[in-house]
Protein backbone atom coordinates (compact mmCIF):
# COMPACT_ATOMS: atom_id res chain seq x y z
CA UNK A 1 0.00 0.00 0.00
CA UNK A 2 1.36 3.48 -1.25
CA UNK A 3 1.54 5.46 2.09
CA UNK A 4 2.83 8.94 0.45
CA UNK A 5 0.23 10.86 -1.60
CA UNK A 6 1.39 9.96 -5.34
CA UNK A 7 1.52 13.48 -6.63
CA UNK A 8 0.34 11.82 -10.14
CA UNK A 9 -2.92 10.45 -8.33
CA UNK A 10 -5.32 13.66 -8.53
CA UNK A 11 -4.64 13.26 -12.66
CA UNK A 12 -4.47 9.84 -13.34
CA UNK A 13 -8.02 9.79 -11.11
CA UNK A 14 -8.81 12.73 -13.48
CA UNK A 15 -7.86 11.40 -16.77
CA UNK A 16 -9.22 7.96 -15.46
CA UNK A 17 -12.70 10.21 -14.97
CA UNK A 18 -12.81 11.20 -18.59
CA UNK A 19 -12.65 7.90 -20.28
CA UNK A 20 -15.11 6.58 -18.21
CA UNK A 21 -17.17 9.72 -18.97
CA UNK A 22 -17.00 8.26 -22.55
CA UNK A 23 -17.17 4.52 -22.26
CA UNK A 24 -20.65 4.92 -20.07
CA UNK A 25 -21.54 7.42 -23.62
CA UNK A 26 -21.03 3.96 -25.48
CA UNK A 27 -16.98 3.83 -26.18
CA UNK A 28 -15.02 0.74 -25.83
CA UNK A 29 -12.78 1.33 -22.55
CA UNK A 30 -9.60 0.89 -24.81
CA UNK A 31 -10.82 3.52 -26.92
CA UNK A 32 -12.02 5.78 -24.30
CA UNK A 33 -8.56 5.59 -22.15
CA UNK A 34 -6.61 6.18 -26.08
CA UNK A 35 -8.75 9.30 -26.64
CA UNK A 36 -8.50 10.46 -23.20
CA UNK A 37 -4.58 10.43 -22.50
CA UNK A 38 -4.14 11.23 -26.69
CA UNK A 39 -1.53 13.71 -25.19
CA UNK A 40 -0.17 11.80 -22.14
CA UNK A 41 0.88 8.72 -23.15
CA UNK A 42 2.71 8.48 -20.21
CA UNK A 43 0.18 8.44 -17.73
CA UNK A 44 -1.40 5.44 -19.97
CA UNK A 45 -0.67 2.23 -17.41
CA UNK A 46 -1.55 4.30 -14.33
CA UNK A 47 -4.57 5.50 -15.93
CA UNK A 48 -5.43 2.30 -17.62
CA UNK A 49 -5.16 0.17 -13.90
CA UNK A 50 -7.66 2.94 -12.33
CA UNK A 51 -9.77 2.33 -15.59
CA UNK A 52 -10.02 -1.60 -15.39
CA UNK A 53 -10.20 -1.01 -11.40
CA UNK A 54 -13.44 1.18 -12.19
CA UNK A 55 -14.67 -1.09 -14.61
CA UNK A 56 -14.44 -4.25 -12.42
CA UNK A 57 -16.45 -2.39 -9.62
CA UNK A 58 -19.21 -0.92 -11.67
CA UNK A 59 -22.27 -1.87 -10.05
CA UNK A 60 -21.03 -1.22 -7.27
CA UNK A 61 -20.17 1.86 -7.25
CA UNK A 62 -23.43 2.93 -9.31
CA UNK A 63 -25.72 1.38 -6.53
CA UNK A 64 -23.40 3.30 -3.73
CA UNK A 65 -23.76 6.58 -5.79
CA UNK A 66 -27.78 6.13 -5.63
CA UNK A 67 -27.45 5.79 -2.13
CA UNK A 68 -25.02 8.45 -0.84
CA UNK A 69 -25.94 10.97 -3.56
CA UNK A 70 -29.38 12.98 -2.44
CA UNK A 71 -29.34 14.56 -6.39
CA UNK A 72 -27.43 12.64 -9.42
CA UNK A 73 -24.16 14.31 -10.11
CA UNK A 74 -23.30 15.70 -13.36
CA UNK A 75 -21.72 13.30 -15.71
CA UNK A 76 -18.26 14.12 -15.08
CA UNK A 77 -18.44 14.44 -11.50
CA UNK A 78 -19.99 10.98 -10.98
CA UNK A 79 -17.48 9.48 -13.34
CA UNK A 80 -14.96 10.69 -10.84
CA UNK A 81 -16.63 9.17 -8.21
CA UNK A 82 -16.72 5.86 -9.77
CA UNK A 83 -13.18 5.55 -10.49
CA UNK A 84 -12.05 7.31 -6.84
CA UNK A 85 -14.69 4.85 -5.30
CA UNK A 86 -13.23 1.53 -7.00
CA UNK A 87 -10.09 2.69 -5.80
CA UNK A 88 -11.30 2.82 -2.35
CA UNK A 89 -12.88 -0.48 -2.71
CA UNK A 90 -9.33 -2.09 -3.99
CA UNK A 91 -7.14 -0.23 -0.77
CA UNK A 92 -3.94 -0.13 -3.05
CA UNK A 93 -3.93 3.61 -1.88
CA UNK A 94 -4.25 4.63 1.83
CA UNK A 95 -8.56 5.68 1.98
CA UNK A 96 -7.19 9.71 2.80
CA UNK A 97 -4.94 10.05 -0.10
CA UNK A 98 -7.48 8.83 -2.16
CA UNK A 99 -10.29 11.53 -1.18
CA UNK A 100 -7.62 14.01 -1.23
CA UNK A 101 -6.34 13.37 -4.52
CA UNK A 102 -10.40 13.20 -5.62
CA UNK A 103 -11.27 15.93 -4.42
CA UNK A 104 -8.27 17.68 -5.88
CA UNK A 105 -9.31 16.49 -9.34
CA UNK A 106 -12.58 17.77 -9.02
CA UNK A 107 -11.46 21.04 -8.42
CA UNK A 108 -10.16 20.70 -12.29
CA UNK A 109 -13.53 19.59 -13.61
CA UNK A 110 -14.81 23.34 -14.19
CA UNK A 111 -18.00 23.36 -12.14
CA UNK A 112 -18.56 25.58 -9.31
CA UNK A 113 -16.78 24.62 -5.55
CA UNK A 114 -19.81 22.48 -4.52
CA UNK A 115 -18.69 20.08 -6.56
CA UNK A 116 -15.10 19.35 -4.59
CA UNK A 117 -17.38 19.35 -1.38
CA UNK A 118 -19.78 16.99 -3.37
CA UNK A 119 -16.92 14.74 -4.16
CA UNK A 120 -15.35 15.08 -0.63
CA UNK A 121 -18.87 14.39 1.04
CA UNK A 122 -19.50 11.39 -0.93
CA UNK A 123 -16.54 9.93 -0.67
CA UNK A 124 -16.12 10.31 3.37
CA UNK A 125 -20.02 8.92 3.70
CA UNK A 126 -18.65 5.72 1.89
CA UNK A 127 -15.99 5.18 3.84
CA UNK A 128 -17.94 6.00 6.93
CA UNK A 129 -21.01 3.24 6.09
CA UNK A 130 -18.33 1.07 3.96
CA UNK A 131 -19.04 -2.02 6.00
CA UNK A 132 -23.00 -1.37 6.44
CA UNK A 133 -23.48 -0.30 2.60
CA UNK A 134 -21.58 -3.47 1.40
CA UNK A 135 -22.97 -5.60 3.66
CA UNK A 136 -26.43 -4.78 2.25
CA UNK A 137 -25.09 -4.87 -1.06
CA UNK A 138 -23.82 -8.44 -0.76
CA UNK A 139 -27.34 -10.18 -1.59
CA UNK A 140 -27.79 -7.92 -5.05
CA UNK A 141 -26.22 -10.20 -7.92
CA UNK A 142 -25.40 -7.15 -10.52
CA UNK A 143 -23.10 -6.21 -7.62
CA UNK A 144 -22.13 -9.41 -6.59
CA UNK A 145 -20.80 -10.54 -10.24
CA UNK A 146 -20.59 -7.02 -11.26
CA UNK A 147 -22.72 -7.88 -14.38
CA UNK A 148 -26.33 -6.22 -15.64
CA UNK A 149 -29.00 -7.91 -14.65
CA UNK A 150 -30.50 -8.64 -17.99
CA UNK A 151 -26.93 -10.68 -18.87
CA UNK A 152 -27.15 -12.42 -15.67
CA UNK A 153 -30.75 -14.00 -16.35
CA UNK A 154 -29.54 -15.08 -19.87
CA UNK A 155 -26.72 -16.47 -17.93
CA UNK A 156 -29.06 -18.14 -15.45
CA UNK A 157 -31.76 -19.41 -18.15
CA UNK A 158 -28.94 -21.18 -20.42
CA UNK A 159 -27.00 -22.38 -17.50
CA UNK A 160 -29.29 -23.38 -14.52
CA UNK A 161 -26.79 -25.69 -12.25
CA UNK A 162 -23.42 -23.30 -13.59
CA UNK A 163 -24.03 -19.98 -13.74
CA UNK A 164 -22.83 -18.55 -10.63
CA UNK A 165 -19.19 -19.83 -11.41
CA UNK A 166 -18.87 -19.22 -15.16
CA UNK A 167 -19.87 -15.63 -13.43
CA UNK A 168 -17.14 -15.78 -10.93
CA UNK A 169 -14.33 -17.22 -13.35
CA UNK A 170 -15.37 -13.85 -15.48
CA UNK A 171 -14.88 -11.69 -12.79
CA UNK A 172 -11.23 -12.93 -12.32
CA UNK A 173 -8.26 -11.32 -13.90
CA UNK A 174 -7.58 -13.07 -17.42
CA UNK A 175 -4.34 -15.41 -17.53
CA UNK A 176 -2.05 -14.28 -20.01
CA UNK A 177 -1.66 -17.11 -22.18
CA UNK A 178 0.79 -17.52 -25.20
CA UNK A 179 0.65 -19.52 -28.41
CA UNK A 180 3.90 -20.86 -29.46
CA UNK A 181 5.11 -20.15 -33.46
CA UNK A 182 5.46 -24.32 -34.14
CA UNK A 183 7.24 -23.45 -37.06
CA UNK A 184 9.95 -21.49 -34.97
CA UNK A 185 10.65 -23.43 -31.83
CA UNK A 186 9.20 -26.63 -29.75
CA UNK A 187 6.69 -25.65 -27.18
CA UNK A 188 8.85 -27.62 -24.56
CA UNK A 189 12.13 -25.86 -25.46
CA UNK A 190 10.51 -22.81 -25.10
CA UNK A 191 9.28 -23.51 -21.73
CA UNK A 192 12.94 -24.50 -20.59
CA UNK A 193 13.64 -21.10 -21.78
CA UNK A 194 11.47 -19.59 -19.79
CA UNK A 195 12.91 -21.94 -17.18
CA UNK A 196 16.31 -20.63 -17.07
CA UNK A 197 14.86 -17.34 -17.07
CA UNK A 198 13.61 -17.52 -14.02
CA UNK A 199 9.80 -16.78 -15.32
CA UNK A 200 7.10 -19.46 -14.27
CA UNK A 201 4.84 -21.12 -16.99
CA UNK A 202 2.80 -23.72 -17.43
CA UNK A 203 2.04 -25.86 -20.97
CA UNK A 204 -1.67 -25.27 -21.06
CA UNK A 205 -2.13 -26.90 -24.81
CA UNK A 206 -0.67 -28.35 -27.49
CA UNK A 207 0.55 -24.51 -28.87
CA UNK A 208 -0.04 -22.75 -25.33
CA UNK A 209 1.89 -21.85 -22.49
CA UNK A 210 0.56 -20.02 -19.29
CA UNK A 211 2.75 -17.42 -17.71
CA UNK A 212 2.07 -17.52 -14.43
CA UNK A 213 2.57 -13.68 -14.14
CA UNK A 214 1.49 -11.25 -16.35
CA UNK A 215 4.25 -8.87 -18.30
CA UNK A 216 4.19 -6.71 -21.16
CA UNK A 217 4.63 -8.43 -24.41
CA UNK A 218 7.93 -6.32 -25.46
CA UNK A 219 8.84 -8.36 -22.39
CA UNK A 220 7.91 -11.94 -23.21
CA UNK A 221 11.11 -13.68 -24.26
CA UNK A 222 10.91 -14.57 -28.60
CA UNK A 223 7.67 -12.26 -28.56
CA UNK A 224 9.54 -9.58 -30.61
CA UNK A 225 11.11 -12.20 -32.57
CA UNK A 226 7.58 -14.04 -33.07
CA UNK A 227 8.47 -17.55 -31.37
CA UNK A 228 5.35 -16.91 -29.46
CA UNK A 229 1.84 -14.71 -30.01
CA UNK A 230 -0.67 -13.99 -26.88
CA UNK A 231 -3.09 -16.09 -27.61
CA UNK A 232 -6.27 -17.35 -25.23
CA UNK A 233 -5.91 -21.62 -25.70
CA UNK A 234 -9.36 -21.91 -26.60
CA UNK A 235 -8.95 -19.44 -29.70
CA UNK A 236 -5.77 -21.33 -30.35
CA UNK A 237 -8.25 -24.30 -31.41
CA UNK A 238 -9.08 -22.85 -34.55
CA UNK A 239 -6.45 -23.23 -36.24
CA UNK A 240 -6.11 -27.01 -34.96
CA UNK A 241 -9.60 -27.71 -35.65
CA UNK A 242 -9.91 -26.08 -39.06
CA UNK A 243 -7.51 -29.23 -40.04
CA UNK A 244 -5.89 -27.08 -42.70
CA UNK A 245 -3.45 -29.19 -45.11
CA UNK A 246 -0.93 -27.41 -46.60
CA UNK A 247 -1.86 -26.91 -50.51
CA UNK A 248 -5.63 -26.15 -49.65
CA UNK A 249 -6.93 -22.64 -50.26
CA UNK A 250 -7.80 -21.36 -46.93
CA UNK A 251 -10.08 -18.45 -46.05
CA UNK A 252 -9.77 -16.63 -42.62
CA UNK A 253 -13.17 -14.32 -43.10
CA UNK A 254 -13.26 -12.20 -39.99
CA UNK A 255 -9.61 -12.04 -39.48
CA UNK A 256 -8.10 -9.05 -37.64
CA UNK A 257 -6.46 -8.52 -36.15
CA UNK A 258 -5.04 -12.07 -37.16
CA UNK A 259 -4.41 -14.47 -34.56
CA UNK A 260 -6.19 -17.02 -36.05
CA UNK A 261 -4.38 -15.73 -39.18
CA UNK A 262 -0.91 -16.62 -37.81
CA UNK A 263 -1.61 -19.46 -36.25
CA UNK A 264 -3.01 -21.32 -39.54
CA UNK A 265 0.25 -19.91 -41.55
CA UNK A 266 2.62 -21.30 -38.16
CA UNK A 267 0.81 -24.76 -39.18
CA UNK A 268 1.94 -24.62 -42.51
CA UNK A 269 -1.14 -23.06 -44.46
CA UNK A 270 0.64 -21.47 -47.82
CA UNK A 271 -2.75 -20.39 -49.15
CA UNK A 272 -3.93 -17.70 -46.86
CA UNK A 273 -6.33 -15.03 -47.12
CA UNK A 274 -7.52 -12.79 -44.47
CA UNK A 275 -10.39 -10.82 -45.34
CA UNK A 276 -11.47 -8.07 -42.71
CA UNK A 277 -14.19 -5.38 -43.11
CA UNK A 278 -12.84 -2.28 -40.89
CA UNK A 279 -9.48 -1.72 -42.56
CA UNK A 280 -7.49 0.44 -39.51
CA UNK A 281 -7.80 -3.34 -37.85
CA UNK A 282 -6.92 -5.32 -41.15
CA UNK A 283 -3.68 -3.00 -40.76
CA UNK A 284 -3.00 -4.62 -37.58
CA UNK A 285 -3.17 -8.36 -39.46
CA UNK A 286 -0.24 -7.42 -41.80
CA UNK A 287 1.37 -5.68 -38.91
CA UNK A 288 1.35 -9.17 -36.78
CA UNK A 289 1.90 -11.24 -39.72
CA UNK A 290 5.36 -9.31 -40.43
CA UNK A 291 6.38 -9.64 -36.59
CA UNK A 292 6.53 -13.23 -37.40
CA UNK A 293 8.14 -13.35 -40.97
CA UNK A 294 4.47 -15.18 -42.00
CA UNK A 295 2.39 -14.60 -45.04
CA UNK A 296 -1.33 -14.15 -46.07
CA UNK A 297 -2.95 -11.79 -48.24
CA UNK A 298 -4.74 -9.23 -46.23
CA UNK A 299 -7.88 -8.31 -48.06
CA UNK A 300 -10.07 -5.08 -47.02
CA UNK A 301 -13.73 -6.13 -47.84
CA UNK A 302 -17.01 -7.15 -46.40
CA UNK A 303 -17.39 -11.10 -46.04
CA UNK A 304 -20.61 -10.98 -45.99
CA UNK A 305 -20.52 -9.98 -49.64
CA UNK A 306 -17.52 -11.94 -51.61
CA UNK A 307 -19.10 -9.93 -54.91
CA UNK A 308 -17.01 -7.29 -54.04
CA UNK A 309 -13.85 -8.36 -53.28
CA UNK A 310 -11.86 -11.16 -54.66
CA UNK A 311 -8.62 -13.40 -54.05
CA UNK A 312 -7.95 -14.07 -57.42
CA UNK A 313 -9.19 -11.96 -60.49
CA UNK A 314 -11.45 -15.14 -61.65
CA UNK A 315 -13.68 -17.62 -59.81
CA UNK A 316 -12.52 -18.88 -56.50
CA UNK A 317 -13.65 -21.31 -54.04
CA UNK A 318 -11.88 -22.53 -50.97
CA UNK A 319 -11.51 -26.14 -49.36
CA UNK A 320 -11.73 -24.32 -45.77
CA UNK A 321 -13.44 -21.33 -44.45
CA UNK A 322 -12.59 -19.96 -40.93
CA UNK A 323 -15.59 -17.66 -40.17
CA UNK A 324 -14.51 -16.22 -36.74
CA UNK A 325 -17.58 -14.27 -36.46
CA UNK A 326 -18.47 -11.02 -34.71
CA UNK A 327 -20.56 -12.01 -31.47
CA UNK A 328 -21.54 -10.59 -28.34
CA UNK A 329 -18.05 -11.84 -26.75
CA UNK A 330 -19.89 -13.22 -23.72
CA UNK A 331 -17.01 -15.82 -23.57
CA UNK A 332 -14.47 -13.38 -23.11
CA UNK A 333 -15.56 -10.96 -20.19
CA UNK A 334 -12.24 -11.50 -17.86
CA UNK A 335 -10.10 -9.99 -20.47
CA UNK A 336 -12.79 -7.85 -22.00
CA UNK A 337 -14.81 -6.73 -18.46
CA UNK A 338 -16.15 -3.39 -20.37
CA UNK A 339 -18.42 -5.80 -22.56
CA UNK A 340 -21.33 -6.27 -20.88
CA UNK A 341 -21.86 -2.73 -20.12
CA UNK A 342 -21.14 -1.53 -23.68
CA UNK A 343 -23.97 -4.45 -24.94
CA UNK A 344 -27.59 -4.11 -25.13
CA UNK A 345 -30.04 -6.98 -24.74
CA UNK A 346 -31.03 -6.22 -28.30
CA UNK A 347 -27.09 -6.65 -29.63
CA UNK A 348 -27.96 -10.27 -28.90
CA UNK A 349 -30.23 -10.80 -31.76
CA UNK A 350 -28.63 -7.56 -34.54
CA UNK A 351 -25.54 -9.89 -33.90
CA UNK A 352 -26.80 -13.60 -34.41
CA UNK A 353 -28.68 -11.82 -38.01
CA UNK A 354 -25.05 -10.31 -38.79
CA UNK A 355 -23.77 -14.10 -38.27
CA UNK A 356 -25.90 -15.76 -40.14
CA UNK A 357 -25.69 -13.76 -42.85
CA UNK A 358 -22.07 -14.18 -43.02
CA UNK A 359 -23.06 -18.20 -42.79
CA UNK A 360 -24.94 -17.95 -46.00
CA UNK A 361 -22.80 -15.53 -48.01
CA UNK A 362 -19.93 -17.45 -47.07
CA UNK A 363 -21.16 -21.30 -48.07
CA UNK A 364 -21.19 -21.15 -51.24
CA UNK A 365 -17.46 -20.29 -52.10
CA UNK A 366 -17.02 -23.55 -50.46
CA UNK A 367 -16.14 -26.50 -52.50
CA UNK A 368 -17.77 -30.03 -51.81
CA UNK A 369 -16.07 -31.58 -49.55
CA UNK A 370 -14.94 -28.72 -47.92
CA UNK A 371 -15.21 -27.25 -44.14
CA UNK A 372 -16.13 -24.63 -42.77
CA UNK A 373 -15.37 -23.86 -39.14
CA UNK A 374 -17.85 -21.78 -37.33
CA UNK A 375 -16.81 -19.86 -33.83
CA UNK A 376 -17.66 -17.21 -31.62
CA UNK A 377 -16.26 -16.52 -28.47
CA UNK A 378 -19.77 -16.19 -27.26
CA UNK A 379 -21.71 -18.60 -24.33
CA UNK A 380 -25.32 -17.48 -25.26
CA UNK A 381 -26.87 -20.32 -26.98
CA UNK A 382 -28.66 -17.91 -29.86
CA UNK A 383 -25.07 -16.89 -31.20
CA UNK A 384 -23.80 -20.80 -31.35
CA UNK A 385 -25.77 -24.06 -31.09
CA UNK A 386 -29.37 -22.00 -31.93
CA UNK A 387 -27.15 -20.46 -35.05
CA UNK A 388 -26.00 -23.51 -36.17
CA UNK A 389 -29.49 -25.29 -35.93
CA UNK A 390 -30.95 -23.08 -37.75
CA UNK A 391 -28.12 -22.54 -40.46
CA UNK A 392 -28.49 -26.89 -40.46
CA UNK A 393 -31.91 -26.29 -41.54
CA UNK A 394 -31.46 -23.40 -44.37
CA UNK A 395 -28.52 -25.69 -45.99
CA UNK A 396 -29.68 -29.38 -46.59
CA UNK A 397 -25.65 -29.64 -47.92
CA UNK A 398 -23.90 -29.05 -44.26
CA UNK A 399 -23.47 -31.77 -42.67
CA UNK A 400 -22.04 -31.08 -38.81
CA UNK A 401 -18.50 -32.76 -38.16
CA UNK A 402 -18.00 -34.12 -34.82
CA UNK A 403 -15.37 -32.29 -33.07
CA UNK A 404 -12.76 -34.32 -30.85
CA UNK A 405 -14.01 -32.25 -27.86
CA UNK A 406 -17.75 -29.97 -26.28
CA UNK A 407 -18.24 -27.91 -29.23
CA UNK A 408 -19.08 -25.40 -25.80
CA UNK A 409 -16.02 -24.57 -23.92
CA UNK A 410 -16.84 -22.85 -20.68
CA UNK A 411 -14.07 -20.46 -19.41
CA UNK A 412 -11.67 -22.52 -16.90
CA UNK A 413 -10.51 -20.42 -13.61
CA UNK A 414 -6.86 -20.51 -12.06
CA UNK A 415 -8.36 -21.70 -9.45
CA UNK A 416 -9.34 -24.77 -10.80
CA UNK A 417 -6.74 -27.27 -10.09
CA UNK A 418 -7.27 -28.89 -13.55
CA UNK A 419 -6.22 -25.75 -15.29
CA UNK A 420 -2.91 -25.09 -13.89
CA UNK A 421 -1.79 -29.11 -14.11
CA UNK A 422 0.36 -29.40 -17.26
CA UNK A 423 -1.08 -30.55 -20.02
CA UNK A 424 -1.43 -33.92 -21.05
CA UNK A 425 -1.95 -34.57 -24.49
CA UNK A 426 -5.71 -34.33 -24.95
CA UNK A 427 -8.29 -32.59 -26.75
CA UNK A 428 -8.75 -29.41 -25.40
CA UNK A 429 -6.40 -27.40 -23.60
CA UNK A 430 -6.43 -27.36 -19.56
CA UNK A 431 -7.24 -23.01 -19.14
CA UNK A 432 -9.43 -21.58 -21.24
CA UNK A 433 -11.54 -18.83 -22.19
CA UNK A 434 -15.27 -19.85 -23.06
CA UNK A 435 -16.28 -20.28 -26.84
CA UNK A 436 -18.75 -22.35 -29.03
CA UNK A 437 -17.67 -23.89 -32.35
CA UNK A 438 -18.70 -26.02 -35.03
CA UNK A 439 -17.13 -27.88 -37.93
CA UNK A 440 -19.52 -28.21 -41.10
CA UNK A 441 -18.73 -30.10 -44.23
CA UNK A 442 -20.10 -29.78 -47.71
CA UNK A 443 -22.11 -33.13 -48.97
CA UNK A 444 -23.08 -32.08 -52.22
C1 LIG B 1 -13.91 -12.06 -33.38
S1 LIG B 1 -13.05 -10.87 -34.29
C2 LIG B 1 -11.88 -11.86 -35.16
C3 LIG B 1 -10.65 -12.22 -34.39
C4 LIG B 1 -9.59 -12.87 -35.28
N1 LIG B 1 -10.11 -14.00 -35.99
C5 LIG B 1 -8.36 -13.28 -34.50
O1 LIG B 1 -8.24 -14.44 -34.13
O2 LIG B 1 -7.50 -12.42 -34.26
C6 LIG B 1 -14.17 -10.49 -35.56
C7 LIG B 1 -13.62 -9.58 -36.63
O3 LIG B 1 -14.54 -9.58 -37.71
C8 LIG B 1 -14.57 -8.30 -38.28
N2 LIG B 1 -15.82 -8.23 -39.07
C9 LIG B 1 -17.06 -7.94 -38.64
N3 LIG B 1 -17.93 -8.00 -39.65
C10 LIG B 1 -17.22 -8.35 -40.75
C11 LIG B 1 -17.56 -8.56 -42.12
N4 LIG B 1 -18.81 -8.42 -42.55
N5 LIG B 1 -16.58 -8.89 -42.98
C12 LIG B 1 -15.28 -9.02 -42.55
N6 LIG B 1 -14.92 -8.82 -41.27
C13 LIG B 1 -15.86 -8.50 -40.38
C14 LIG B 1 -14.47 -7.38 -37.10
O4 LIG B 1 -14.03 -6.08 -37.49
C15 LIG B 1 -13.47 -8.13 -36.23
O5 LIG B 1 -12.17 -7.69 -36.52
Amino acid sequence: MSTVASPALAEVLRYAAVAWQSFRAGRSLDRALTNAIANHPELRPAVQDALYTAVRHLAAAERILTRLAARSPAPDVAALLAVALAQLQRQSHEAHTVVDQAVRASQQLGHAASASGFVNAVLRNFLRQRQTLLAELQDDLSVRYNLPAWWIERLRSEYPGGWMQIADTQQQMPPLVLRVNAMRIAVDDYIAQLTKLGIESTRTGMYAVWLHRPRPVAEIPGFLEGDVSVQDAGAQLAAEWLDAKPGMRVLDACAAPGGKTMHLAELGVTDLSAVEVDAARAERITENLQRANLHARVIVGDAARPDTWSVTNGAYSFDRILLDAPCTASGIVRRHPDIPWLRRPADVAQLTKVQSELLDALWPLLEVGGRLLYVVCSLFPEEGREQIARFGERQPDARRVDLPASQLLLPVSVAEPAAVSAWQGSSLPTLHDGFFYALLEKTG
